[in-house]
């Protein structure tokens, strides 16, 4: 087993064994690659969320949010060309009777049985997911979950046109479920059939989108770094050759992350062009264009999209944080380098006794700083136990009451990184955490 191997694999059983994410139906024998965040998990999806948000909505004048259906009428599907053309190309091997996605092969080797050459013809293979909706399970009821939140927007470009008050350059932006039937889901949450993604349409002047996807390609690399704290020698941009393309897309750049395996997509930025209001201008019969005051003509937007999924930021922050350090005569810890605004827990407190007067302490400033701040309060186990497991999910701050504590009106804050401790009243706390972690 080579480091890589070892790094994927200490990940997956730190979030099983710390809460991040579980096997779903795990007493069933889990779910063909399908996964149950637990309590520290959902806490960490839910702030990458709030800060995608933030930026890319909240902190722009000219972004709108929506929260468009899942199940939509399945003319969107057929306009959107993703009934005929969203396929990936499965080949068996005729020997294990494996199925595979044929541009996963390496080396002409079954990744199952590792036999040689000796695969079915590729044949393309559809990801929708269907169903039925209403009782009867016919044609005329056949709808889709929605394989990307997209479509979403451009179906409703018109009602956005007509309500948020703003002309072009606008985005629409979406953060939701959307489901794919991958042919070979894996690799922990990096690839599965139910997943979250956060997309944005944003839709400009044609002669204006090549300096919109530079401008957003940019943006997006910079949250990383500055909001993500993902160091820049694990991303890099790759933009497409012409024969990755997908079937809407007339350039994309994956903004790429350097995963246990190798380097894989994070995100993609797509020029969509004016593809999609095309195709739903035909599929609906309604006219998806805006006007031109200047020439009194209507035109046909250009639509530059950034599209990430949240579960596989999680992978790459669990992975970009990870670490193993050696603290004293072979001792080692394992922590989570994770920035504050992601840490499921911030600040830890820990009495260093379960006796009365310290837990009353103890709990107090739990339940003040609670107000700001994501705060686990813990009393079991030795305090050099209780440490490691803080590291081990990432909180930066651990606070400890101790007997002194009773004299002094004072606590212990340890840094996680640091592991440096420092005295502080109790009075000085709020102060403190205003400083280190905001708000
Ligand atoms: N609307 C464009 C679109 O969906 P995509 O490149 O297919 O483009 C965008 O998906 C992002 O969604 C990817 O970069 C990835 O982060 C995430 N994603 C796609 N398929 C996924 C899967 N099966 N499991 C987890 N995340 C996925």
């Amino acid at each position: 087993m080579n480091d890589k191997q070892v790094k994927f694999d200490d990940i997956v059983s730190l979030s099983k064994r710390r809460g991040i994410a579980f096997p779903s139906s795990d007493i069933y024998g889990g779910f063909q690659s399908t996964w149950d965040y637990g309590y520290l998990g959902t806490e960490m999806k839910r702030n990458i969320r709030d800060l995608w948000w933030k930026n890319v909505v909240q902190e722009r004048e000219n972004v709108f949010g929506i929260e468009a259906a899942i199940i939509t009428n399945p003319s969107v599907w057929d306009a959107s060309g993703h009934v005929s053309n969203f396929t990936d190309p499965l080949v068996d091997c005729l020997d294990c009777n494996g199925r595979f996605r044929a541009d996963h092969i390496i080396d002409n080797t079954c990744p199952e049985c590792g036999s040689k050459s000796n695969f079915t013809d590729e044949r393309n293979f559809n990801l929708l997911f269907k169903t039925f909706v209403g009782p009867v399970e016919d044609n005329a009821n056949v709808a889709y979950l929605r394989p990307e939140t997209a479509q979403g927007m451009f179906v409703n470009f018109l009602n956005y046109q007509n309500t948020i008050r703003h002309k072009i350059p606008f985005g629409i932006a979406q953060i939701g479920k959307s489901f794919r039937n991958e042919i070979t889901p894996g690799q922990f949450i990096f690839r599965t059939r139910e997943f979250e993604q956060m997309e944005m349409e944003f839709f400009c002047r044609p002669e204006e989108s090549v300096k919109f996807h530079e401008f957003w390609k940019n943006e997006r690399y910079n949250w990383y770094i500055e909001t993500l704290m993902i160091p820049k020698d694990k991303l890099r941009i790759r933009d497409h050759g012409k024969d990755e393309l997908s079937h809407y897309s007339d350039a994309t750049s994956d903004i790429e992350f350097n995963f246990p395996w190798g380097w894989g997509e994070l995100e993609g930025i797509a020029h969509r062009g004016d593809f999609d209001l095309t195709a739903h201008s035909k599929g609906s019969g309604k006219k998806l264009n805006t006007l031109d005051t200047e020439s009194n003509t209507h035109f046909v937007p250009h639509v530059i999209e950034p599209a990430v999924g949240v579960d596989r930021i999680l992978f790459a922050i669990l992975c970009s944080a990870y670490d193993v350090e050696e603290i004293a005569d072979g001792e080692k810890r394992t922590l989570l380098h994770l920035p504050a605004a992601i840490a499921a827990v911030q600040i830890a407190i820990l009495p260093l006794s379960k006796k009365e007067e310290l837990k009353t302490i103890a709990q107090g400033i739990a339940t003040v700083l609670r107000k700001s701040y994501r705060v686990e309060y813990d009393e079991t186990q030795s305090i050099g136990k209780r440490y490691r497991r803080q590291d081990e999910i990432g909180t930066p701050y651990c606070i400890t009451v101790d007997f002194d504590s009773l004299d002094d009106n004072s606590v212990t804050i340890r840094d996680r990184d640091t592991m440096k401790q420092e005295r502080i009243n109790i009075t000085a706390l709020e102060t403190f955490f205003k400083n280190s972690l905001g708000t």
